[in-house]
Order: C-alpha cells, then structure tokens, then sequence
C-alpha cells in the first residue's frame, strides 16, 4: 500500500479511488500517510506559515505563536489547533481543503488536478512541497514547541 503510494507520487501514473485531486489517498476527512518520509522541523513550518513570500498562511489566518504584525481574519485562528484536528486532518485541510469544503477559498496546496486557471507553466505543480506542508502540519499539531 505505502510502496503503491510512493510510486504514485514519483511515478504521477495511476489514479487511486476517491483520489480526485492529487496524489495522496484521502480517508474519511484525512489524509493518513504523510506527504513525505523526511525530516520535519515545526520551527522551519512556523517560518513558512509566517512569510508572506512563502505560503502566506497569515495573511489569512492567526496563530498566537507567530510575531508578525497585521495576521489575517479571512480563516481561523489556528493557534491549539492539535485540540480539535489531528495531523491527518490537518494534512487534508492544508493539501486539498476544496475536498472537505468545495468552492472554499482556502487555497489547495498540494492539489494537481481539477484546478481552474492555472498557468500551462505551473500544470501539475504543488503550491508548496510535500516537506514544506509536513514542515507547517509539525508547527500546527503541536504548538508548544515553538518559541
Ligand atoms: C486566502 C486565504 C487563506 C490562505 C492564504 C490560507 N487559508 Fe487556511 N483557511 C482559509 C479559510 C477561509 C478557512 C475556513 C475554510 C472554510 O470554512 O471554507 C481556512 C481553514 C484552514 C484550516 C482548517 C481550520 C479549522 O479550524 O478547521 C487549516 C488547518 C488551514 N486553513 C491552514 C492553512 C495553512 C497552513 C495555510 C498556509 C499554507 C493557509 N491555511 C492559508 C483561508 C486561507
């Protein structure tokens, strides 16, 4: 199961059942298998989510772990979020939320297919990398280790 996935990820081959939107098996409201088996760093995922360069989670959302002036209030405040989300659910949200919540205007970031508008240069590629999203879940699922 896991090696069929790998396989699908590096392979962008097959197209596994309820799998509309990329290339990661969502379960229920979840996506269990993490995006990449590498190293995460919560504190590498705390800067991204802060940088507006980067995956501009703030200009959308808060987080009461991050300095950075003017967050935004278009989402959630997302600070404790590991206390009503687990990671999985967390990955879902931040890969494909239009597959929780269709027409939402949360963007998908690891979405590759049934995407509109999109630049024929940029078809088939990920908002951000599959580390950078598991970098942003390790921040999310567990907010006591950041400064
Ligand atoms: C353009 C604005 C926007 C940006 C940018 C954005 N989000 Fe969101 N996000 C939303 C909105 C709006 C919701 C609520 C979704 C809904 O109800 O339709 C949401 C919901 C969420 C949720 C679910 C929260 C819950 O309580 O269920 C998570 C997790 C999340 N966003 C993470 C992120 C992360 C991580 C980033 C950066 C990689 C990000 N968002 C960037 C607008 C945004």
């Amino acid at each position: 199961m896991r090696a069929c996935f790998l396989a699908l990820f590096w392979l962008g081959a097959c197209s596994p059942t309820g799998n509309a939107g990329g290339p990661y098996q969502i379960e229920g409201d979840a996506i269990p298998a993490p995006l990449t088996m590498e190293t995460t760093d919560s504190r590498r995922g705390a800067d991204l989510f802060a940088d507006r360069d980067g995956a501009h989670c703030i200009l959308c959302h808060q987080h009461e772990n991050i300095s950075v002036e003017f967050q935004g209030n278009l989402g959630p405040d997302l600070s404790h979020l590991s206390h009503r989300l687990t990671a999985a659910q967390i990955r879902l949200r931040i890969a494909d939320y239009d597959a929780v919540k269709p027409g939402t205007t949360m963007p998908s970031y690891f979405r590759t297919k049934n995407l509109y508008q999109v630049d024929p240069a940029f078809e088939g590629q990920t908002v951000l990398s599959p580390l950078e999203i598991e970098d942003i879940i390790a921040f999310l699922s567990d907010d006591d280790q950041i400064p």
